[in-house]
């Protein structure tokens, strides 16, 4: 078992009366990818703020590689690296002299580990230009290398595919892996960009109202046997397709388009097919379709917010 990097206590956190985070409780490991995916407004800067400190939770405790951050403070967040939604850069100096400067608050850094970092973070051809002129990619880039100066054994990101195009997102996915990967890194990241975080996690919690409601493994979401799988029928009344099959045959029927989506069961398959072309429906074609992480996101934050839809 590898170490828990971050540890979750029973965090809430209140404003007045706006519960904010309810009764919080999860763990990161070391080397893992960790994704907290939530829409506006869920809390989820609330509680990166808590994690790094910033903000102090109502109740609750925060442990970073075994230390709390609410009692201790210093030792906690020595192993933490965080990247928030607007990092504090000084846009008058060059990228190299901000990263000397805050190396500078730090002890032991050498100038080959923040040569070691700008290449991590792939900024070496501008390094030494004035950070107003950078991109806002560029100075998020920056930023990431500011997080990894003290070699954290936690990297915490606030939404960081945030503003950044395509390439900009496969570059940064392509470097926490290797931080993950190589430095056995624990990497905790906020987003509402579920279809960038498919590829990245190696664990995703869905969160909203200051709940997790749904946490598993990405391999879990995306293998999980047939319920993420369902038949697609084209056909050219769906409206009355639809309504055979669920007064007919019980299934929970979607209607996309010229198609009707049904679960996959396929014992019932033949049958309703079958029963469909007796009633003289013209049947264009049938295919198996998956749902994507963010079918199933956004089927969870329905379910829960409006009860169970079918
Ligand atoms: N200082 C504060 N005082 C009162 N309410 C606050 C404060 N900070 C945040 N909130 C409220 O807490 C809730 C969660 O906000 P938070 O910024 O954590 O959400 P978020 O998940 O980061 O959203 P986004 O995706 O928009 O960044 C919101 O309802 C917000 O209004
Ligand atoms: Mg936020």
């Amino acid at each position: 078992m590898s170490e828990k990097v971050l540890d979750i206590v029973n965090l809430n956190k209140f404003y007045g009366e706006r519960k904010v985070l309810k009764n919080l409780n999860f763990e990161v490991y070391a080397g893992e990818i960790f994704g907290f995916i939530g829409p506006n407004g869920a809390g989820k800067s609330t509680l990166i703020r808590i994690i790094s400190g910033l903000s102090a939770p109502t109740s609750g405790e925060v442990f970073i590689c075994g230390k709390s951050v609410q009692k201790n403070f210093e030792q906690a967040v020595a192993n933490i690296g965080v990247v928030m939604e607007n990092c504090q850069l000084y846009a008058y100096m060059t990228g190299r002299q901000n990263l000397n400067y805050f190396a500078s608050l730090i002890k032991g850094i050498k100038k080959d580990d923040i040569d070691r970092i700008i290449k991590t973070v792939g900024l070496e051809n501008r390094i030494d230009d004035k950070v107003k002129t950078y991109s806002y990619g560029m100075r998020q880039r920056l930023g990431l290398a500011q997080a990894l100066l003290n070699n954290p054994k936690l990297l915490i990101l606030d939404e960081p595919t945030n503003g950044l195009d395509v390439n900009g997102v496969i570059e940064l996915r392509r470097t926490l892996k290797i931080l993950a990967a190589k430095n056995n890194m624990g990497i905790f990241m906020s987003s509402h960009v579920l279809s960038e975080m498919e590829q990245l996690c190696d664990t995703v919690a869905i969160f909203d109202r200051g709940s997790i409601l749904e946490m598993r493994t990405m391999d879990d979401f995306q293998n999980n046997s047939n319920s993420q799988k369902r038949f697609r029928i084209r056909v050219d009344y769906p409206n009355y397709a639809g309504k055979i099959i669920s007064l007919k045959h019980g299934l929970d029927v979607e209607l996309a388009g010229n198609s009707v989506i049904i679960p996959y069961i396929p014992e019932k398959f033949d049958d309703i097919i079958n029963d469909l072309r007796r009633r003289n429906l013209t049947i264009y074609g049938t295919s198996v379709v998956t749902k994507s992480l963010e079918d199933i996101y956004l089927e969870i934050l329905k379910e829960r917010r409006y009860g169970k839809i079918s």
